[in-house]
C-alpha cells in the first residue's frame, strides 16, 4: 500500500522536504523514522534514557531577558490567581504589550492572497455563497483583492473578519474605506464570542489556527494519558514551570480527568489515547479547537470552510521527546526544543504550534463536515482557479476545502494520537 503523505511528514530539521510531492511507501517511512531515532539515541544514549528524560523533560526555572516582559507577566499572574496556564503565558508573550507582535514588524503574513482570490471567487460562485468570514485574516490583504474580484464579476459579497491584533483590524478598515469597498464590510471583530452567522458563508482560516498558542499536557509517573497540565509563575524576572493538578485546574475552570479535558465554556477534548511517558509534553492548542468548533457550531448549513495551513508529522509510536513543541518561524530549525532558550528569549520569537495532520483530519470527521478536497497549497489553489495545476514549491503546507451538510452543535472532541500507517481506518 502506497499512502501520499502531507509534505510535512518528511521534513527534514531544517525545514526542507527532500520527498516533496513523492509517493511514499509506509516501509521507506518506517525506515527513515527508525534510522531518526538511532540518531537521537546516539546523542541521548538510549540506556541513558532516565538520565535524559530527567535533564529534558524536569520542570524549568528560567530568568527572562526582557524585563518589560517579565514584570508584564508577574502582573497578570497576580491578576490570573497567581499562575497563569502554559497558553495564557504564551498569549502575553505573542500578544501582550511587551510581546513579541507589539515590538516587531513581521507578523508571518503570507502570499495567500497572490494564489486564492481568485479559486475563493470561483468557489463562491459554484455554492451561491454571498458572504465571507475570515478567521485571522491578518492585514486584509486576501479580503480585500477577493472581494475586488467578486465586485468584477458582479457577485456582491459580504465580508467580516475575526482578528485578534487591533492595529490590524484598524487597518482592514481604512482599506476597504479608501477602496470604496465599505458595502462589503460587514464586521470585523476580535474574538468569535457571540457571534451570529445568519446566512450560508464560506469561512477561510488561512494559517491562524496554528498561530493559537497551545498548552502543555503531562502525567507523571506511569506511561498514560495525561494527568497534569503545565503552569507559569513569574516572580522577580524569574519564570518557574509549576504542575498543575486537579485542584489548581479548578482555579482555571478546568477539569482534567481519566484523559478528558473540559473547560466551564463546555468544550472537551479527549487526550486519552495519548500514552504519554513520564514528563513528556504534549502540546495541544485546545484553544485553536474551541475556535474551530465555534466557529462551525456558528456556521448555517452548507456552509464552506476552507482551511489553509502548516501541519506536522505523525510522531512515530517510540517517539520519547516532547510532541508538537512550539514551531520559530524565524529560526532555521523551527522545533524549538531548547525550551530553556525559548523561555529566556520570550517575547522575540515568532512562534506557530501546527496540528497532527491526521489528527486534525479526524477532527473535521467528528464536526460531521464533508472534506471535499484537501491537498498541497498552491497545487489546490491553481487546480480550484481553473489554472495549470503545477506543483508547488517545497511546501509544509496544506488546504481542506469542507462543507457543512448538516447542523449540529458539537462540543465534545476526541484528539488521537495520530498513526499515519493506519490512518484510513480512522477517518
Ligand atoms: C500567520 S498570520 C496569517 C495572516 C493571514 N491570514 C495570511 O495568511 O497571511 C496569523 C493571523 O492570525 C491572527 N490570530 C492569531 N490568533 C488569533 C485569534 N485567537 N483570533 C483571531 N485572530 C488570531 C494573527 O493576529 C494573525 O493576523
Amino acid at each position: 500500500m502506497w499512502v501520499r503523505f502531507p509534505p510535512s511528514a518528511l521534513n527534514k530539521v531544517d525545514g526542507s522536504n527532500p520527498f516533496e510531492g513523492a509517493f511514499v511507501c509506509p516501509m521507506k517511512k518506517f525506515i527513515l523514522d527508525f534510522l531518526e531515532f538511532k540518531k537521537s539515541q546516539l546523542i541521548s544514549g538510549d540506556k541513558n534514557y532516565l538520565k535524559f528524560s530527567k535533564e529534558n523533560f524536569k520542570l524549568k526555572t528560567v530568568e527572562i531577558k526582557n524585563k518589560k516582559l517579565a514584570l508584564e507577566l508577574e502582573k497578570e499572574c497576580d491578576k490570573l490567581g497567581r499562575f497563569l496556564t502554559y497558553s495564557e503565558f504564551l498569549n502575553i508573550d505573542q500578544f501582550g504589550e511587551y510581546g513579541y507582535h507589539k515590538s516587531h514588524k513581521d507578523h508571518g503574513m503570507t502570499g495567500v492572497s497572490n494564489r486564492w482570490p481568485e479559486a475563493i471567487v470561483k468557489l463562491l460562485a459554484k455554492y451561491q455563497i454571498y458572504n465571507m468570514i475570515e478567521f485571522g485574516p491578518g492585514n486584509g490583504k486576501l479580503a480585500l483583492k477577493t472581494v475586488k474580484k467578486a465586485n468584477e464579476r458582479g457577485i456582491k459579497i459580504k465580508w467580516s473578519g475575526v482578528e485578534i491584533i487591533d492595529s490590524f483590524r484598524r487597518e482592514i478598515k481604512e482599506n476597504f474605506k479608501k477602496h470604496n469597498l465599505y458595502y462589503n464590510l460587514n464586521f470585523i471583530s476580535d474574538t468569535l464570542t457571540e457571534i451570529k452567522i445568519q446566512d450560508k458563508s464560506a469561512a477561510v482560516l488561512s494559517y491562524s489556527l496554528d498561530s493559537i498558542p497551545p498548552d502543555i499536557f503531562l502525567n507523571i509517573r506511569d506511561s498514560t494519558f495525561p494527568t497534569h497540565m503545565l503552569g507559569i509563575t513569574v516572580k522577580n524576572g524569574i519564570l518557574k514551570e509549576i504542575l498543575l493538578d486537579k485542584s489548581l485546574l479548578k482555579r482555571k475552570n478546568i477539569t482534567l480527568k481519566k484523559g478528558v479535558y473540559q473547560k466551564n465554556n463546555g468544550v472537551k477534548v479527549n487526550l486519552n489515547n495519548w500514552n504519554l511517558k513520564p514528563y513528556q509534553r504534549l502540546f495541544l492548542s485546545t484553544l485553536a479547537l474551541e475556535n474551530l468548533i465555534g466557529l462551525v457550531n456558528a456556521l448555517p448549513e452548507k456552509s464552506l470552510i476552507l482551511i489553509i495551513d502548516e501541519f506536522r508529522v505523525s510522531p512515530p509510536f517510540w517517539e520519547f521527546n516532547h510532541l508538537g513543541v512550539p514551531r520559530d518561524l524565524n529560526t532555521y530549525r523551527r522545533d524549538r526544543f531548547d525550551l530553556d532558550n525559548l523561555y529566556a528569549t520570550s517575547g522575540e520569537n515568532l512562534l506557530y504550534y501546527p496540528f497532527y495532520y491526521f489528527s486534525f483530519l479526524n477532527i473535521l470527521k467528528q464536526l460531521e463536515l464533508d472534506v471535499l478536497k484537501n491537498d498541497e497549497e498552491e497545487k489546490m489553489a491553481n487546480e480550484i482557479s481553473g489554472k495549470k495545476s503545477k506543483r508547488g514549491k517545497p511546501s509544509l503546507t496544506y488546504s481542506i476545502l469542507a462543507i457543512k451538510k448538516i447542523k449540529i452543535n458539537k462540543n465534545k472532541i476526541d484528539y488521537f494520537l495520530p498513526n499515519e500507517i493506519n490512518y484510513k481506518d480512522k477517518l
